[in-house]
């Protein structure tokens, strides 16, 4: 059956009529004069698609008289695979691929100006202006999951601040429960493993009239990169560091744990859409790295250090100094002890 999740790619579209067919007939060889009659393409059209999917990474095998047959599908994350056995109702509804872009975050704040678009996702295997919180540059090389979503809800403003640590909650259960690891949220929003960053969420606010018009939150995931080239290009930018989730050799599919992640956020959102957010708090203290220590915090009025003491229903992080507390909303956390 044909995908009803639209996507616009410089992917061709009879590539993945060709990949749905093989995948039906997983087991089979299925000869290339059907895959013609039933795609209404020429055995040309069919050969010349089969290649272009090789080069995508598929592994497929032709016999003379048999026909073709797919061993193994690719590592990259086409909008037909994420598409596949995604449980989601709203989130990705719509998958924009892209090889290399300058940035999904870009390309997705263009979509928000088309009042239709809800859910959709821009994803691209690698970023060449990638952006960070803060105006900071965000390394994307490819082996990484960058990805924006856009999506129009219709909670109260006030979550607009709690939202990030909502996705930061989801993405680390998404390692929690796919790899098996133990990440801790860095507030506001980073995912940290062994104390490096593997993750960074960025979020774009549209306000009008106090309502949100839309969010597009951008994700990056350091999945399977080479860390020191991250390293390297953040030096100077993020001061503690930044890891790879998995390292070169690892077989995980990254199509799976996206899945996973996409769901994971779905159910947090309509949750948090239906008003409930008290638990946002509770499993995001639960694995934080912040509370409870001591912490310095550059805000925009200037460096404040103080005992994290947790955070307040908005998100905000709450420091004690010299008997007072400090609500901070905004700012980057060093821990100190
Ligand atoms: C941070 O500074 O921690 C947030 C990083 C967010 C990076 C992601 S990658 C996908 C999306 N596109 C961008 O240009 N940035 C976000």
């Amino acid at each position: 059956m044909q995908n009803k999740r639209l996507r616009h790619t410089s992917l061709d579209e009879t590539e993945e009529k060709v990949v749905r067919l093989l995948k039906s007939h997983q087991s089979e060889y299925i000869s290339g004069e059907r895959l013609s009659v039933s795609l209404g393409l020429t055995r040309a059209a069919v050969w010349k698609t089969v290649k272009r999917l090789r080069a995508l990474g598929y592994k497929i095998s032709s016999r003379p008289r048999s026909g073709y047959k797919l061993v193994q599908k690719t590592h990259l994350m086409l909008p037909w695979e994420i598409s596949d056995g995604l449980r989601t109702e709203m989130i990705g509804s719509k998958i924009y691929y892209h090889d290399t872009i300058d940035s999904t975050q870009s390309h997705a704040l263009k979509l928000a100006l088309k009042p239709h678009e809800n859910g959709s996702i821009v994803i691209a295997q690698r970023q060449t202006q990638g952006r960070g919180r803060n105006r900071r540059r965000w390394s994307s090389p490819e082996g990484g999951i960058w990805l924006s979503i856009l999506l129009r809800p219709s909670f109260d403003i006030t979550y607009v601040s709690l939202f990030p640590m909502l996705v930061s909650l989801a993405v680390s259960v998404a390692i929690e429960k796919r790899l098996s690891m133990a990440p801790r949220v860095k507030w506001p929003n980073d995912v940290t493993l062994s104390g490096k960053k593997v993750a960074g969420i960025l979020v774009d606010a549209s306000i009008e009239s106090n309502k949100i018009e839309y969010l597009v939150v951008g994700i990056g995931i350091n999945f399977k990169i080479n860390p020191r080239r991250i390293i390297r290009e953040i030096r100077g930018i993020n001061n503690y560091g930044a890891a790879s989730l998995l390292d070169r050799k690892s077989k995980v599919d990254p199509v799976n744990f996206l899945q996973y992640f996409l769901f994971e956020l779905e159910q947090m959102y309509n949750s948090l859409v239906s008003g409930n957010a008290e638990w946002i708090k509770k499993e995001w203290e639960k694995r934080s790295s912040t509370i409870g220590r001591v912490v310095s915090i550059s805000t925009p009025a200037g460096r404040i250090s103080g005992k994290a003491l947790g955070i307040d229903n908005d998100g905000a992080l709450l420091v004690s100094k010299k008997g007072r507390t400090y609500r901070l909303l905004v700012g980057d956390v060093d821990h100190e002890s």
